[in-house]
């Protein structure tokens, strides 16, 4: 089927502005997965993206799980064309700290071509960048080249714990040729990529009790052993002074880093002097013997994400805190098993837990690293048709973020997925001041827009 491409950019071109407010829309709701006091945004978020398939004549549902709601559309089939599964998540990160926001998180604001709202790039602006491709297509062409699926949930920041059951149960009606997701990032601005490894993630709290109340450090310091002091002693001995991860057996199964691709990631050109500029630091930090890149996207790391003990009120106060709390987490490797980890950290952290101290490690959420082919018709389709919306051919990069369903999608329907990422390393992710490049948000569409002309074409 031939793209009325002209057609095409002529309505991307008429309608970008609309497509911009709409996106507003859904980032004025506040569907913060991890808060419950928000469960009834999670509910309004997943109506809203509902609504947008009702328009474009999808079969679609909002399906209740045990936790967030999932969305669910199917396009009218096309006989004998491929079928392609589109994931993304309408829930978003708590937008903590707030007074660092310079415009309120859900009051999406627009400042040097840059959309500014908890959500803009990750990951409501990636996701709707594929419904408004498919609207195009439709409102011009009348049809699809492709058949569509949208798995869209709500409980992809927290872990996607029901969503592995939900694949498990509908693998009938997931099925499908190749997945895409957008919810990654470009290589820098100007050169768009494809992210064909992610990082795995085990994610814990350790809880520590001392004496059954905060007592006086004085009268009993140095007397009763104290959790915060016991805290930051297990916790720092997690990692060595040399960067390297000590829980026993950790780097068993760490596939290491082929020669060639660590050549591959040299010669992307990463520039580390660029980097601490960005990031405001006057050093760089990781495991010794590694480049930032292959720190950041193919080896393990740990990092404190949370740490809470004491008084942290105004001025000084001098007491012995009765417990102490620490939320940290691993990223993964391929071949890297999360349940492995949880079980020699459980053993690591009892041997040093002190007398006196009472320990509890809570596991919230595990997913193994994943990889995926670069040698199949699907990627070269998909440079194809990012090399057509972004003006430039995409390179390959591997990230150090997680998405969870993507190693699900590959163990329970066999498929493939496709990481094309249209956001920025500077977008302020999970922080204050989220961002996302209009001018990418409307390349994606563009991008999206070949992609299901391309994809098409592969099989009949
Ligand atoms: N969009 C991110 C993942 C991501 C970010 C990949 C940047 C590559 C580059 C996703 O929404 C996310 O943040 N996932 C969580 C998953 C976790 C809660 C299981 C993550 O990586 O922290
Ligand atoms: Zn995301």
């Amino acid at each position: 089927m031939n793209a009325p491409s002209p057609a095409i950019d002529k309505y991307l071109d008429e309608n970008g502005q609309r497509f911009e407010e709409e996106l507003c829309q859904l980032l004025r709701i506040e569907s913060v997965s991890a808060v419950a006091a928000h469960k009834a945004d999670i509910q309004r978020a997943a109506e809203w993206v509902l609504g947008q398939f009702k328009t474009l004549g999808f079969a679609c549902e909002v399906i209740a799980t045990a936790g967030h709601p999932i969305v669910f559309a199917q396009s009218p089939t096309v006989a004998g064309a491929a079928t392609v599964l589109v994931y993304g998540h309408y829930d978003v990160q708590p937008p903590d700290p707030l007074n660092e926001w310079i415009s309120p998180p859900f009051e999406p604001t627009v400042r040097d071509g840059n959309l500014y709202a908890r959500g803009s790039t990750d990951d409501k602006g990636q996701m709707f960048t594929h419904v408004k491709s498919a609207e195009a297509w439709i409102r011009t062409a009348g049809r699809l080249p492709v058949n569509l699926k949208y798995l869209i949930e709500g409980e992809e920041e927290v872990g996607s714990a029901n969503l592995e059951k939900f694949v498990d149960k509908n693998r009938q009606r997931l099925a499908c040729d190749i997945i895409v997701i957008s919810d990654t990032s470009q290589f820098a601005p100007g050169q768009p990529a494809i992210t064909y490894g992610l990082k795995g993630i085990a994610y814990f709290e350790l809880r520590l009790a001392g004496p059954s109340q905060d007592l006086h450090s004085g009268v009993f310091g140095g007397a009763v052993a104290n959790p915060a002091n016991a805290l930051v002693r297990m916790i720092a001995a997690l990692i060595n002074e040399r960067g390297q991860i000590q829980v026993p057996g950790f780097y068993d199964d760490v596939a290491p880093v082929a020669q060639a691709e660590r050549e591959q990631m040299r010669k992307l050109g990463f520039d580390d002097a660029d980097f601490m500029r960005q990031l405001g630091v006057e050093a760089l930090a990781g495991e010794e013997g590694f480049t930032t890149l292959e720190r950041r996207w193919a080896r393990p790391t740990c990092d404190i994400n949370g740490l809470t003990s004491g008084y942290q009120g105004e001025g000084s106060k001098t007491v012995l805190p009765a417990r102490a709390s620490a939320k940290f987490s691993f990223r993964l490797v391929p071949n890297q098993d999360p349940a492995k980890i949880e079980a020699s950290l459980r053993g690591m952290l009892a041997k040093l837990c002190p007398p006196g101290i009472k320990m509890d490690l809570v596991a919230y959420h595990g997913t193994p690293a994943v990889v995926v082919p670069l040698d199949s018709p699907y990627m070269a389709a998909a440079s194809r048709a990012i090399e057509k919306g972004f003006g430039k051919k995409p390179v390959f990069i591997r990230e150090g973020g997680s998405i969870p369903v993507v190693s699900t999608f590959h163990e329970k329907l066999g498929v493939d997925t496709l990481l094309l990422g249209w956001g920025q390393n500077d977008d302020n992710t999970h922080s204050p001041n989220e961002k996302f490049c209009l001018a990418d948000f409307h390349r994606g569409i563009k991008a999206s827009a070949h992609l299901w002309e391309e994809l098409s074409a592969i099989r009949a």
